[in-house]
């Protein structure tokens, strides 16, 4: 949740650090903080706000320092204030620390540190075990320190005896390392990386990083030293600018066609579902008679869609769990399932422990991810990358349509691989390539749902009804509207109303209903009266060419066509800009989101 940074090298440290420090506050922006390292002095300025506010205090300062940390802070142990803002200073040590030390409250009862604390949170422990085991061997100090700590953990520290040097561990929270012409860099993500960088390589976890003018090593915990594995960045900084749009969400609702378009390329070029490249041969589609998803947030809401698709298409049975609740529940997997994990960062730590308990259990994983070098990338035993380029906005929404179209592919391979190709999957692929003009034609209508945003925004709540895939639809629709623009809002199955939702239903409840199935639209039609008779004000979105058979005197906006089992790909960008422009309207961040970050890395 958290973004860190360390630069030692010859170039303008405050500069490098703050560019970076900029480029991760995605991550998480409640405090941000930095120490410079000037000769044996070290300058620690942090706040509890953003970077830009920490800027103005770094002005004029670490131009001369030729080495320096970072942090930006997602709060999870510790309020948001200056004391447990990062850097943490203990004695001779100077840290920044991403990840949860679960077991903090007991090594301060063990060490009898308390006296030493200043903050209230995990972080400031263990730099002062840190300095409690510094007698000047940094490896050492780490090593004695971290055979301590329960929980994750990136860790980037230095030593004020030991200038221009910078040590790093990790276990679970990522951490990236370049080298540029002049100096090292190392980073939570590869976002800070892109300015400098083409090639990187993963701290591998548990390995001491040690960056300094004149070296870069990795050593193990018992001291062997370990040869770093360099991979390639597939994307450049010039990727992460806003190329004109006002925020990052406009910016990758607007690629949403292209981005569309380049992940149909890379998984059926030729008009039919191939993943040969990626590993996934015919054994696979056919060893496979179950799959089991795990997913959170809108990576979850892909995964319920896609299950429809599975078992309509490929026959197989699929079922879908938030990862948070799988790694609890632990539920029965059958013999011959196979694991996919959606995951956009490739960081969220619910997905990546889902992922572990599913392996642990000798089950073959499948990650569909979006972010190169990831840990969940990594660890699964194969991995379909979803081509959709950087996603900064906090709200994901090209990620999801990607998730989905590679989801939507997998289960038209398994149909065609296992002789289950009734529906013809060819035509169903030709419509989806039609997918990525509707998009973008939807982002030039962005008025029409800007119009209604600001007749909704004053709005408490939201009702949002649907049946079937309008309902999956629906709640990731609703989610964007909770976290960009604060508005409470639910989706419903409209079939489930009566059984009590309904009761909530009273004059100018704003109800949102989404209409693209249309053997569903009497149904449908039913619900929306039910709902009118109780005094809702009630606004459809209905499938164009369905538009006609709906006669009922509720404003209407119409979905352009695609199949019924495709419309997911037209409808979600319209419910993506409603969000958008409720933020808009009501004012509020609308890239970081309050009390949210883009990468969680936290249980
Ligand atoms: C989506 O708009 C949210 N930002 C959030 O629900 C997100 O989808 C979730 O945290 C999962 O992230 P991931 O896809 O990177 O694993």
């Amino acid at each position: 949740m958290c973004g860190i940074i360390g630069y030692v090298g010859t170039g303008n440290t405050a500069d490098i650090l703050m560019r970076s420090l900029k480029l991760l506050e995605y991550r998480g922006y409640d405090s941000s903080g930095v120490a410079f390292c000037s000769g044996k002095s070290m300058e620690v300025f942090k706040c509890p706000d953003r970077v830009s506010v920490l800027e103005d205090l770094v002005k004029g300062h670490g131009e001369n320092a030729k080495s320096g940390i970072g942090h930006t802070r997602w709060a999870t142990h510790g309020s948001v204030s200056f004391k447990n803002s990062h850097p943490h200073q203990a004695g001779k040590v100077t840290l920044v620390h991403n990840g949860i030390i679960e077991n903090y409250k007991e090594l301060i009862q063990t060490y009898h540190i308390e006296n030493r604390l200043l903050s209230t949170g995990d972080s400031e422990v263990a730099a002062v075990l840190l300095d409690e085991h510094y007698k000047g061997d940094p490896y050492a100090a780490i090593s004695e320190t971290v055979e301590l700590l329960q929980g994750t953990y990136a860790l980037v520290m230095m030593f004020s005896d030991r200038p221009d040097e910078i040590y790093a561990i990790r276990k679970v929270s990522p951490i990236v390392v370049s080298e540029q012409e002049n100096g090292k860099l190392l980073a939570s993500d590869l976002n800070a990386l892109s300015t400098v960088c083409r090639e990187y390589f993963v701290l591998p976890e548990k390995t001491i990083l040690k960056m300094s003018l004149s070296e870069l090593s990795l050593k193990d915990l018992s001291g062997k030293d370990i040869k770093p594995e360099y991979e390639q960045m597939d994307f450049g900084f010039e990727d992460l600018d806003k190329k004109g749009h006002p925020f990052y969400m406009e910016k990758e609702i607007a690629e949403e066609g292209t981005a569309l378009r380049r992940c149909l390329a890379s998984y059926a070029a030729d008009g039919l579902p191939s993943f040969e490249d990626e590993g996934l041969d015919h054994g696979f589609f056919c060893r496979h008679k179950h799959i089991v998803i795990c997913a959170c947030g809108t990576s979850y809401h892909a995964g319920l869609l896609s299950k429809r698709i599975f078992e309509k298409y490929a026959g197989i049975s699929t079922e879908v769990y938030l990862s948070s609740e799988f790694i609890y529940e632990r539920p029965l997997m059958e013999e011959d399932s196979v694991l996919v994990v959606i995951s956009q960062s490739g960081e969220t730590i619910d997905t990546l422990e889902a992922l572990r308990c599913g392996r642990k259990e000798g089950k073959e994983s499948l990650a569909i991810v979006n972010v190169k070098g990831s840990s969940i990338a990594r660890e699964a035993d194969h991995v379909l990358y979803m081509e959709a380029g950087p996603e900064i906005a906090v709200a994901s929404t090209k990620a999801y349509t990607c998730q989905l179209a590679i989801l939507y592919l997998l289960a038209f391979a398994f149909a065609k691989e296992t002789k289950q190709d009734g529906e013809d999957i060819a035509k169903l692929i030709e419509e989806m390539r039609k997918a990525p003009d509707l998009i973008e034609a939807v982002y030039e209508e962005r008025e029409t749902y800007h119009d209604l945003a600001k007749r909704l925004k004053d709005q408490k709540s939201v009702f949002m009804i649907g049946r079937s895939l309008d309902y999956y639809i629906l709640m990731e629709a609703a989610l964007k509207m909770k976290e960009i623009s604060y508005i409470h809002c639910e989706a419903y199955a409209s079939g489930e109303l009566k059984h009590g939702p309904i009761a909530l239903i009273e004059k100018d409840t704003p109800v949102i209903a989404c209409l693209s199935q249309k053997d569903l639209l009497a149904k449908e039609s039913s619900n929306i009266k039910e709902v009118r008779a109780r005094g809702a004000k009630v606004f459809c979105f209905i499938k164009e060419s369905i538009r006609k058979d709906f006669v009922q005197k509720v404003e209407v906006f119409a979905l352009k066509d695609l199949p019924d089992d495709l419309m997911v790909f037209s409808a979600i960008p319209v419910f993506q800009l409603l969000a958008y422009y409720l933020a808009i309207e009501k004012g509020v961040s609308v890239d970081k989101p309050r009390n949210l970050a883009k990468v969680v890395t936290v249980e």
